[in-house]
C-alpha cells in the first residue's frame, strides 16, 4: 500500500489489476481518463487487452467501444488498437497503431468537438456507459477523488457509469492536490445557467472528483509514468511562424485592438505551438494568461518567468525534464495552474467571454480560409479536431499555423479547395505560415484568396495558386467564390498519383 488510498472501504477494494481488468466484458462501453498522454490508466488497459488477445485465439469475439478525454498512450490506445480491442472509438486520438485501424476501416472513429463530448453522453444519445477506468492520484478520508494529471471526462464517466475501476497512480505527484477545479453545476437544457467564470483563473468548483463507492467495484495500485515525450527545439520554419504571429500581436496592441496584457492565450501542441510560446517567452509581453487544454513546456517555462501569470486547462502535457522541475516546484504552481474538465476547459460560452486568442495547427488551408485539421488528402484521418473547433469558433481572433509544405515540398499547405473542412472560413480569422501571416477579417473572399497566396503560399506553389485563381475568376461558374470545380482537388490527386503536387 502506497499510503494514497486513505478511505478505508475503497481500500478494501484494491485488487490485482487482471482481476480489475476482468471486470470489463465483451461488447461493453468503456470510458477511459487520459487527455494528451497524462493521467491515463497504465494497468488494466494493457491486461484488458491479453485477455482480448486469449479471446480471439480461442474465436471468441471481444471488442469493447471506448471514449476518452483524448489522446492516450501506447499502453492504451496502442495496446488495445493492435489486439484488435476497439469496435468504436471517440473523440480526439492520434496513436499511430490506432490511426492505421481506423484508416483500414477496422474501428470505427467518431470524432467531435472535445466540449462535446460529456453532453452527447449526458444526453444518452451515445448510449450506456458500462465501465469507467480512471487514473487519480489518490482517494481521501472521505472517499473523493483526488485528480491525477489530467481530468478530461473523468467527472461524466464517473456519474455515468455502472461500474467503475479506479487506478491509484503513485507517480503522480501528491502536490497536485488543490490544482483541479471540477465544476459539478453543468445541466442538460432547459435547466442550464451560466457559467460564472469570467478570469482564467477564477475557481467556480471543487478539487475532488465524487464517485458513488457502491459503483466501484475494483481499485488498482499503480506506480507508472504517464507518456512524456521528450521536447524538442522548434525548428527554423516554427520560429518564423511564430516570429510573424507575435509580431502581428504586438501590432494590434499598437493599434489599440489588443490590451497589452493581450487575452487569455490557447496554444495547441506541437512543434510550432512551443515555437509560439518560446517566442513570448523573449518578447515584451508580460501579466498574460492562458485559458486552453493543455500545460505544456513552453507554458511552464512562461509560469516559471512570470510571464505567464496563470494557466487554465484540463491536462499536463510535458515532457520528462519539465515534469522533474514542475514537481520541484508544485507548491509555487499550486495557485497558478488550474485544470478542469474538458467541457469547461473548452467551454465556448467561456472561450467566447474572455475572449480567447485561438492559436491551432492544421493540416491545409485554401484560398477562401476554409481549414483541414483532421484528414490527409481527403480520406485518411492523422488524429482529430481536438478543441480546435471549441476555441476557433468562439475565439476573439482565431490563428491557424502551418509550414507553407509538407513532404520536402512535394505538398502545398496552400491549396485551391480544401480536401476536407474541419473549420469553415467563418470560423478563421489569421492564416499563418513561415512566409508571413494573412489577416482574413472583414475581407471579401476575392481579397482573402489573394492574401493568402501572397503571404502564406510557398515560392514554389505561388504561380500555380495564382494562374488557378485567375482562370477560376475568369471562367468560373460565378465571382464571389471563384471556383473550376473539376480541378479544385486535382492538386490533392496529382499527389496521389504522382508523388507531388507540383506538375512534372
Ligand atoms: N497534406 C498531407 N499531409 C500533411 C500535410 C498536408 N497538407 N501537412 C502535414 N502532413 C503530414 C506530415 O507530413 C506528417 O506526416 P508523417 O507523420 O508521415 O511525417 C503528418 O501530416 C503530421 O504533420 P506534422 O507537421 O508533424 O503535424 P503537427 O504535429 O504539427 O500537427 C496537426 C498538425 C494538424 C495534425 C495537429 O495540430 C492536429 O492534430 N490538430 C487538430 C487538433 C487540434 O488542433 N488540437 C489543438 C488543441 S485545442
Amino acid at each position: 500500500m502506497t499510503g494514497r488510498i486513505r478511505n478505508a472501504s475503497l481500500a478494501a477494494k484494491v485488487v490485482p489489476a487482471e482481476a480489475a481488468a476482468a471486470v470489463i466484458r465483451p461488447g461493453d462501453t468503456v470510458g477511459m481518463s487520459g487527455f494528451t498522454g497524462a493521467g491515463h490508466p497504465k494497468a488494466v488497459p494493457g491486461l484488458l487487452a491479453e485477455r482480448i488477445t486469449a479471446a480471439h485465439a480461442a474465436g471468441d469475439p471481444f471488442r469493447i467501444d471506448l471514449w476518452t478525454g483524448a489522446s492516450t498512450a501506447p499502453e492504451l490506445d496502442g495496446a488495445l488498437a493492435a489486439a484488435d480491442g476497439i469496435g468504436l472509438r471517440l473523440p480526439y486520438q492520434s496513436d499511430p497503431v490506432a490511426r492505421q485501424r481506423i484508416n483500414a476501416g477496422e474501428i470505427d472513429y467518431v470524432d467531435v468537438h472535445l466540449s462535446h463530448v460529456a453532453q452527447l453522453a449526458w444526453e444518452g444519445f451515445l448510449g450506456p456507459l458500462d465501465v469507467a477506468v480512471v487514473e487519480v492520484s489518490g482517494i481521501t478520508e472521505d472517499g473523493q477523488l483526488i485528480p491525477s494529471s489530467s481530468i478530461g471526462n473523468n467527472k461524466t464517466w464517473l456519474d455515468l457509469a455502472d461500474r467503475v475501476v479506479l487506478e491509484v497512480n503513485s507517480w503522480q505527484p501528491a502536490g497536485l492536490d488543490g490544482m483541479h477545479d471540477v465544476y459539478y453545476g453543468t445541466a442538460l437544457p432547459p435547466n442550464r445557467r451560466p457559467v460564472q467564470l469570467t478570469r482564467p483563473g477564477d475557481r467556480i468548483g471543487v478539487p475532488h472528483l465524487q464517485v458513488d463507492p457502491d459503483k466501484v467495484v475494483a481499485v488498482v495500485e499503480t506506480n507508472a509514468p504517464d507518456r512524456n515525450t521528450p521536447f524538442s527545439e522548434p525548428d527554423e520554419v516554427a520560429r518564423s511562424i511564430a516570429g510573424h504571429l507575435i509580431e502581428y500581436l504586438e501590432h494590434q496592441v499598437t493599434r489599440g485592438r489588443l490590451p497589452a496584457e493581450l487575452l487569455p492565450l490557447q496554444s495547441g501542441v506541437g512543434n510550432v505551438a512551443n515555437a509560439v510560446l518560446s517566442g513570448l517567452q523573449e518578447s515584451r509581453f508580460e501579466q498574460l494568461t492562458a485559458y486552453t487544454e493543455v500545460v505544456q513546456d513552453g507554458m511552464l517555462d512562461l509560469l516559471r518567468s512570470g510571464t505567464l501569470v496563470s494557466a487554465s486547462a484540463t491536462a499536463f502535457s510535458l515532457s520528462p525534464a519539465a515534469i522533474a522541475e514542475f514537481e520541484a516546484q508544485i507548491d509555487e504552481f499550486r495557485d497558478r495552474i488550474l485544470l478542469r474538465p474538458q467541457e469547461i476547459s473548452n467551454h465556448p460560452e467561456i472561450v467566447r467571454r474572455l475572449g480567447v486568442l485561438a492559436m491551432n495547427g492544421m493540416i491545409e488551408a485554401d484560398l477562401y480560409g476554409n481549414v483541414n485539421s483532421t484528414h490527409l488528402m481527403g480520406s485518411r484521418i492523422q488524429n482529430g479536431i481536438g478543441g480546435s473547433g471549441d476555441f476557433a469558433r468562439n475565439a476573439y481572433v482565431s490563428f491557424f499555423l502551418t509550414p507553407s509544405t509538407a513532404k520536402g515540398g512535394a505538398i502545398s499547405a496552400i491549396v485551391p479547395m480544401v480536401s476536407h473542412v474541419d473549420h469553415t472560413e467563418h470560423d478563421v480569422s489569421v492564416i499563418v505560415t513561415e512566409h508571413g501571416l494573412a489577416d482574413l477579417r472583414g475581407l471579401p473572399p476575392r481579397k482573402r484568396a489573394q492574401l493568402v497566396i501572397d503571404r502564406c503560399a510557398s515560392p514554389d506553389y505561388r504561380p500555380l495558386l495564382t494562374d488557378y485563381y485567375e482562370r477560376a475568376e475568369r471562367g468560373g461558374h460565378g465571382r464571389h467564390t471563384p471556383h473550376l470545380l473539376a480541378e479544385a482537388l486535382s492538386w490533392h490527386t496529382r499527389y496521389l498519383e504522382t508523388g507531388s503536387m507540383l506538375p512534372a
